[in-house]
């Protein structure tokens, strides 16, 4: 039996379901019950039926699967997993902000983890961020942790007051537009289609800036045939399944999420079979962090 064949066997017998982003390798994206970007599959883990829940991600994404559905058994398949901007952010300077501003809003990209969701008064992911924060109440928004994304928010609503935090993507920083421009000149008739977790002289060049699903249905339903993809390069895969004519170029070479690529078949089989790598969350951050996602959810719909 192949890892594939062995995959679905427990899968079944574990009454399991299979959630991926669009960054892992593409092997791992086909054998999953659901492929999607952060909002996408924040969306899906509240709704299983499945007793079980296997994140084919990084840590804060099985953490609030979790928190979303705290009575199905989450796992991970590589524990060491984990995305570092997550950590960006310190509860010194939260409280710091909240003190400076009295109706602050603390907006939280759901990259982050539990323990810095509990001083959030709303999540948000690349997809929703825009059009939560536009309708919020308060006028000053103190974005956490990605400095990246909180600027283009910012640059979408102009009327809001933003405090930046320090916080970046190292993955996305590193597309820079010295490569951006190399890149264009190299294939000029190519458009470019950028996440907003890269840096604002790289954004300044992009005709599209939207997340993973968004730069995916770009790409898709453009008359165009040829792009330059400023994003982790696992989004070809659904690219390529949606529209096989596509040319589609990277910015730089090795444009991956080194984290995203610890997750293999063989360690998905692995927790589906030893049940290994369970996530836990201490049951007092959950119930803190409950709240701003599920904010989230209630306000991008
Ligand atoms: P999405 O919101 O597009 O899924 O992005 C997640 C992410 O980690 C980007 O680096
Ligand atoms: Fe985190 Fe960047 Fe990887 Fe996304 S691409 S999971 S932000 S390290």
């Amino acid at each position: 039996m192949s890892i594939a064949e062995q995959i679905m066997k427990w899968k079944q017998e574990k009454n399991a379901v299979i959630l991926a982003h669009y960054y892992v390798d593409e092997e791992v994206q086909e054998i999953a019950d659901y492929v999607g970007d952060s909002f996408y599959l924040s969306k899906v883990a509240t709704n299983v039926d499945a007793e079980r829940i296997i994140f084919c991600g990084v840590e804060f994404m099985g953490e609030s699967a979790k928190i979303l559905n705290p009575t199905k058994r989450v796992f991970m398949p590589d524990a060491m997993a984990d995305c570092p901007m997550a950590h960006m952010a310190t509860k010194e300077e939260i409280l710091k902000v909240k003190e400076q501003y009295d109706d602050v809003a603390v907006v939280c990209y759901i990259n982050s983890t539990a323990e810095l969701k509990t001083y959030a008064d709303v999540c948000v992911t690349s997809s929703n961020a825009v059009k939560i924060v536009r309708n919020l109440p308060n006028h000053n928004i103190f974005f956490i942790p990605d400095r990246n994304l909180g600027h283009y928010v910012s640059e979408q609503v102009p009327e809001k007051n933003f405090i930046f935090n320090a916080g970046c993507c190292p993955r996305h920083v590193a597309i820079t537009e010295e490569k951006v421009l190399a890149a264009k000149a190299k294939y000029p008739n190519a458009k470019f289609a950028a996440h907003p977790e890269c840096t604002q002289d790289v954004l300044a060049h992009a005709d599209y800036i939207g997340s993973t699903a968004g730069i995916i249905d770009y790409v898709v339903a453009s008359a165009d045939q040829e792009f330059l993809i400023g994003t982790v390069d696992g989004v070809f895969a659904e690219i390529k399944k949606q529209a096989p004519d596509k040319i589609l170029h990277t910015i730089k070479e090795q444009q991956v999420c080194v984290n995203m690529k610890k997750v293999t078949l063989e360690k998905v089989l692995d927790v589906l079979e030893h049940e290994t790598n369970e996530v836990f969350v201490d049951q007092d951050v959950a119930q803190k962090a409950m709240q701003p996602l599920t904010r989230m959810l209630a306000l991008a719909k």
